[in-house]
């Protein structure tokens, strides 16, 4: 069986979560996002929680050195010896370093790095209104993408929430981290031959359709 190995990269509220809910169910592959992994463990109050807890509520980065711990141990579970999804991690170009050695060791790599370019004036907007199913995490925004019935997930039931770090002025300092600190990953996976470049500013099924496409060139 052929292995899909992949990366989600792009700025806050490009739509990583919401293409990697497709992609994962698509390759069936399993569904790697950092900050969902730190939400989790603020939830729990778990001592990593403890720790990520004022980084996430003021939008700036983890240490590298938690992040690249916790993803090492996802990666060595055996659900992902069939393929996984990154979504939010590397960030940094440490954390991509760190990554591709770690892969490397196990005979793995990767497949595609896809960035979702999306302009940041889109990206306010988007994060601002979106909301979130405590429950099963589908995403959605309050003009563009609605639940069926006030408050509550299509998919599960559960109750939909608003991120602590979705209020502009956090918003407008996770931008400025992106900048800073991420964007610097698309000309190193340009260099590495592994990205893929799709336009993020168009309607989900739109960007999703462009990511398929994309994903058939590469092996
Ligand atoms: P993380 O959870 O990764 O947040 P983020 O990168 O800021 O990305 P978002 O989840 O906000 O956006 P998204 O691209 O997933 O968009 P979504 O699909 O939801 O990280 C949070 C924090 O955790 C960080 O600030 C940091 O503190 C920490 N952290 C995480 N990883 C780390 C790492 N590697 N190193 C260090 N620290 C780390 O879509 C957004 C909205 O837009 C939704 O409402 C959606 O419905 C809507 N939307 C999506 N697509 C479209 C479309 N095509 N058209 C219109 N609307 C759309
Ligand atoms: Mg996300
Ligand atoms: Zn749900």
């Amino acid at each position: 069986m052929k292995t899909t190995n992949l990366v989600l990269l792009g700025p806050p509220g490009a739509g990583k979560g919401t293409q990697a809910e497709k992609l994962t169910a698509e390759f069936a592959i399993p569904h790697i996002s950092t900050g969902d992994i730190f939400r989790a463990a603020i939830k729990d109050q778990t001592p990593l929680g403890k720790k990520a807890q004022k980084y996430l509520d003021g939008g700036e980065l983890v240490p590298d050195e938690i992040v690249i711990g916790i993803v090492a141990e996802r990666l060595r579970q055996q659900d992902t010896e069939g393929g996984f999804l990154l979504d939010g991690f590397p960030r940094t170009v440490p954390q991509a370093d760190a990554l591709t050695d770690f892969l490397t060791a196990e005979g793995r790599r990767l497949t595609a790095v896809i960035n979702i370019a999306v302009p940041p004036e889109v990206l306010v907007k988007r994060l601002s209104g979106r909301r979130i199913c405590r429950q099963c995490g589908a995403v959605y925004h309050v003009e563009r993408k609605k639940e069926k019935q006030a408050g509550v997930c299509d998919q599960c039931g559960g109750p939909l929430y608003q991120r602590e770090d979705d209020r502009e002025e956090i918003v407008r300092n996770r931008l400025e981290v992106y900048f800073r600190q991420t964007e610097p990953l698309i000309r190193y996976y340009q260099e590495a031959g592994l990205l893929l470049e799709v336009n993020g500013d168009q309607d989900i099924a739109g960007v999703y359709q462009e990511i398929i496409t994309a994903l058939r060139g590469t092996g």
